[in-house]
This record gives C-alpha cells, sequence and structure tokens, in this order.
C-alpha cells in the first residue's frame, strides 16, 4: 500500500481550511473491521489511516458512531458523547483521531439533532413519567384524535413509510419523522438545546474539528396552529418559513447559538448541514453566523448532462458567494444510489421517478439491479469524467467511501439481508440504502475481501474483488490511482474560488478556468471534441493528446 503524503501543515492550524477542502466520508460499520465481527470499527479506520492520507484528502467526516441498535443505521443514536461498544471506546476514538491528526488530516462528526434513538436515557424517562410530565416535554407527545385518542394526531408522513406518530401504552402519541425507533426532540425546550452545546463542547474538546449536522431544517416545530393535513405540507409550495416542521426561520436562533460555541475553539469549529431545502434557503443555513456550510445536493440530483451540471454550477457559486460560505459538491453519499451506477442507467431512469432525494436509480433498484440494464463501465467512465470536473470546481468537494474505488451500488442484495428501515416501514415495496453501504473491499480474494477476517454484515458481491484496494492500487488506470492524482494535482492548482466559463466548444462541453491557468472541460457528448495544449489529466485514456473524447474530463494546467 501506498505511503501517506507528508503532513500539510497549513490545514491544521488555518481557520479557513474547510472552504475548499475535499472531505471523504466514512460510514464506520461498513469501512473496515478489525474486531472480526462482520462491523467495521474505530480500531479499523485507525488501521487504515495510511489509506486515507494516501488518497490526497483533507478531511474525514464519519457518519454516526454512537451505541445504537441501528433500526437507521447509527442515525438513531442511544448516547451523544459515547462510542457504540461494537465500534470502540472512547480510548480508540481518541487513538483514531491522533492517528488523522498526525498524519495532517481533520476529523467532522455526525451530530444528529432531531432526533434521539428510542433506548435513549431520555426517552426511557419519557415513557415511565407519563403524559404532562417534564420527561415527555423533552419530546413531542400528544394525545390523539377520534374515540378514544385512537387516531394519530395529524396525518402527518414519516420519511420512511407509515405515519410520522406511534402510539405509547398509555394512550398518547410522539412524533418522529423518521423511523419509530427515532422520537423526535423537542427543541422548544431549553433543556435539549443546552444539552446539544455539551455535546458540541465534548467532542470539541476532543479534538473534533468539524460537525455534519443531520436533517439540521427540521429541528424546530410550529404546533401554534392546527395541524395542517398531508396535502399543505408540500415545502416547494408553502409560502418560505411556514412549514409546520421544516425549514422554519426560528432555526436559526439554535445555529446562532452552536456558531458561539464553534467559535470559542481556536481554530473555529466548522459545520456543514444537511439541510433538504429551497435553493434559495440554502445561504440561511451556510451564514457564517449559522453553520457556515451547508450541502448542496443539486448535483447529486441533475442527470450527466452539460446544460443542468452548468445551471446548478453558475447558481451555487453565486448563491456561495452571497452568503459568504463556499460552495460545497457531492455525488454520492450514504442515503443515494452511487453515482456510477446512476450514471450508467439510460437518462430517464436515472432520473428521480417519484421525486425526493432517495429516488434516482429507483426503478432500477426496485427491480433488484436488473432492469434497466446497467452498463456498468460508461457508469464508471461518467463518474470519473464527474467527479474531475467535481474536484477542479471552486469550494468543497464530499467524496463517499468506495466511490474512490468506482464502486457501483449493489442492487441484488436478498431480502433477508435488508437493514434499512425503509424497506421494512415499506413493506419491502421499497429498497432503501443498504445497496450503497455495503462493505468495502480492500482484498481481491478473502472471506470479506479484507473488511475483516470474518464476514460483511451486508453481504459483499462477487465482483467486488477486481474492485478492491488491493486490485486498483497497482493498476495506473485504476479509478483509485486517478482519485489520487486528481487529489494530489488540486492541492497544487487550487487557488481562489473564482470560475470563468471558456464558451468554445459548444452545448455539450463545459469548459472553465480557474486563477492560476488551471483549467477542466468535460465533454458530455457523442462526439470527440478538440483539446488545448497542456493536458495535466484525464478521468479516461486520451487516444491523442489533441482530442477529448465523450464521457471523459481533462485538466489543463
Ligand atoms: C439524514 C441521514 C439519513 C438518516 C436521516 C435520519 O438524512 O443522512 O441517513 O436516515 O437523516 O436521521
Amino acid at each position: 500500500m501506498s505511503t501517506p503524503l507528508s503532513t500539510p501543515i497549513d490545514i491544521m492550524s488555518d481557520p479557513n481550511w474547510w472552504r475548499q477542502a475535499v472531505v471523504y466520508q466514512i460510514y464506520p460499520r461498513s469501512f473496515a473491521d478489525s474486531g472480526g465481527d462482520g462491523i467495521g470499527d474505530l480500531k479499523g479506520i485507525t488501521s487504515r489511516v495510511n489509506y486515507l492520507a494516501s488518497l490526497g484528502i483533507d478531511a474525514v467526516w464519519l457518519s454516526p458512531f454512537y451505541p445504537s441498535a441501528l433500526a437507521d443505521g447509527g442515525y438513531d443514536v442511544d448516547d451523544y458523547r459515547n462510542v457504540d461498544p461494537k465500534l470502540g471506546t472512547l480510548a480508540d476514538f481518541d487513538e483514531m483521531i491522533g492517528a488523522l491528526h498526525a498524519a495532517g488530516l481533520k476529523l467532522i462528526v455526525d451530530i444528529v439533532p432531531n432526533h434521539t434513538s428510542n433506548r435513549h436515557e431520555w426517552f426511557r424517562q419519557a415513557l415511565a413519567a407519563g403524559p404532562g410530565s417534564a420527561e415527555r416535554n423533552r419530546y413531542i407527545f400528544r394525545d390523539g384524535k377520534g374515540p378514544g385518542g385512537a387516531e394519530p394526531p395529524s396525518e402527518w408522513p414519516s420519511y420512511f413509510g407509515g405515519s410520522s406518530w406511534e402510539r405509547v401504552p398509555d394512550g398518547q402519541w410522539y412524533l418522529h419523522l423518521f423511523a419509530k425507533e427515532q422520537p423526535d426532540l423537542n427543541w422548544d425546550n431549553r433543556e435539549v438545546r443546552d444539552d446539544f452545546l455539551t455535546t458540541l463542547r465534548f467532542w470539541a474538546d476532543r479534538g473534533v474539528d468539524g460537525f455534519r449536522i443531520d436533517v439540521a431544517h427540521h429541528l424546530v416545530k410550529d404546533f401554534s396552529r392546527p395541524f395542517p393535513d398531508r396535502s399543505a405540507l408540500d415545502l416547494e409550495t408553502l409560502e418560505h418559513g411556514q412549514h409546520p416542521f421544516a425549514d422554519r426561520d426560528e432555526v436559526h436562533d439554535i445555529y446562532a447559538e452552536w456558531r458561539q460555541v464553534f467559535n470559542e475553539y481556536d481554530p473555529p469549529r466548522t459545520a456543514v448541514a444537511e439541510a433538504w431545502v429551497h435553493a434559495s434557503r440554502r445561504a440561511r443555513y451556510a451564514s457564517p453566523q449559522g453553520l457556515g456550510q451547508a450541502f448542496n445536493f443539486d448535483l447529486l440530483q441533475s442527470d450527466f448532462d452539460a446544460a443542468s451540471f452548468r445551471r446548478i454550477i453558475t447558481h451555487n457559486l453565486t448563491e456561495a458567494r452571497q452568503s459568504g460560505a463556499s460552495s460545497t459538491w457531492v455525488f454520492s453519499n450514504h442515503d443515494v444510489v452511487r453515482h456510477a451506477t446512476r450514471y450508467g442507467l439510460p437518462k430517464a431512469a436515472s432520473l428521480a421517478s417519484t421525486g425526493g432525494e432517495f429516488q434516482s436509480g429507483h426503478a432500477w433498484l426496485l427491480s433488484g439491479g436488473t432492469s434497466p440494464e446497467l452498463d456498468v463501465e460508461l457508469g464508471i467512465r461518467r463518474a470519473n469524467a464527474a467527479t474531475l470536473l467535481m474536484l477542479a470546481l471552486p469550494g468543497s468537494g464530499y467524496l463517499y467511501q468506495g466511490e474512490e474505488l468506482g464502486l457501483h451500488e449493489v442492487g441484488d442484495l436478498p431480502a433477508d439481508a435488508m437493514q434499512d428501515p425503509t424497506f421494512f416501514r415499506s413493506h419491502g415495496v421499497e429498497k432503501g440504502r443498504d445497496g450503497c453501504r455495503v462493505p468495502l473491499p480492500w482484498t481481491i480474494d478473502g472471506p470479506s475481501f479484507g473488511f475483516g477476517s470474518a464476514g460483511a454484515h451486508l453481504p459483499q458481491p462477487a465482483w467486488f474483488g477486481p474492485r478492491s484496494v488491493q486490485a486498483e492500487d497497482d493498476d495506473p488506470s485504476s479509478t483509485l490511482n486517478l482519485y489520487r492524482r486528481a487529489l494530489a494535482l488540486r492541492r497544487k492548482l487550487q487557488g481562489g474560488e473564482a470560475l470563468e466559463w471558456v464558451d468554445d466548444l459548444g452545448d455539450t462541453v463545459l469548459h472553465f478556468r480557474r486563477p492560476g491557468g488551471w483549467e477542466s472541460i468535460t465533454n458530455f457528448g457523442a462526439e470527440p471534441v478538440p483539446l488545448p495544449p497542456g493536458v495535466v489529466l484525464s478521468s479516461s485514456p486520451l487516444n491523442d493528446e489533441t482530442e477529448l473524447p465523450p464521457d471523459t474530463t481533462a485538466w489543463i494546467s
């Protein structure tokens, strides 16, 4: 395996390190298993720090590693200030962060403030204490409607299917916008607010550099008016800030308080909001008085299409300038069908079929990964072209574990392996997100392709072997080595957060220039286009240095 790059000194102390950082998302239970129980763990991550450094990333974002029954892959948190015993201990966490920092890598952890798990101490107390108690007031308990209160208080749907209300034995109902094991917290309660400030300080004191805020737009809910019915819940049609449980203006009071905590540290801790809100509302989350940065999922929801990419890039750069944040770019994460797969499907099918953030590649997933037919190589070729384009954009790039191997979604997981609550709450109608969470292949063969000494908690397909780190490490034409070369070059070429379009190659080509003479050209069309001299990297081999083939990006410097 490659040796780590030398430690970049500036990133560790520069307060603006996040503005153009490349952040690699680790879904810890599926990254590397040191304990041989089939579940990835913190020691597994520590053992792979050299690999992470060899990629040339700047930071790691760690999805939840807190104690959890895994009703929602760890986003059901039992205890915000501890490590799941299956993943290790706080001492393992300290060792991991020490190793990351020593390798020049920052660490961002996931904070899940909208809901706890139903095993959280507070929720147990709420159930025991009964209606009207201070313990219940940390959550959102209500009486039901209809005779005997037997109907849920409102028609609000859960994101994972079914009602968002669950009844408890004494007859009251509690709100859960996600799984029933994820009761929503009451953010009108000062005690809840203070407890999260304690949690932020707890991790910041341990050296954590930043936070990714889960469903940041949901915390505040308006119960002052009668519950609107389901038809009145569309964020797109409601006046901004008027939705009863999403993107309410008051949520920013919470983040203003968090900002004060972040600024107690040197360098200030950073945060990035996961906020599925109207594009015009994103800047509020990204404001320097708030979380500082927000994900834009526009590219992730777009087809591989020049006009659409250009519109999104232009819009988001303008928006970032207005908010004071830098832009963020992301193609894949633990919630969506991997981008190699989306781009290997016919365009109409790879577009969202029913709308919603988790829907791309939806029809293909529902078919068990058989229909429409996936063009495996085209998907990887386009994904690599898209990633190279993205890494040349101003702002931060967020990568998801395994994309550097060109991994596809696993579309044929058997029903008895499924873990995603979406699968269960839809009674198996939806497949959910397990296909992008299958443990990483590190070696060409072995019981779990080097993930651990035993099996993997989600079954890995045979095609993982040739897509493993071992297989790709020594292959100069592999996706892994493309990512490494791209990230190393990006460090050298990166300049100010500006971009200038060059309109010289037609509508199906995106050509832009960055300060310092760095240019990126992507050919989305069907024919090769002429290339200017000075190619330093291309996402697919060039037959001839003067021509850019279809579905390829080249960098010029
Ligand atoms: C976010 C997470 C997703 C989780 C949900 C509820 O969208 O990314 O994985 O299921 O929040 O916490």
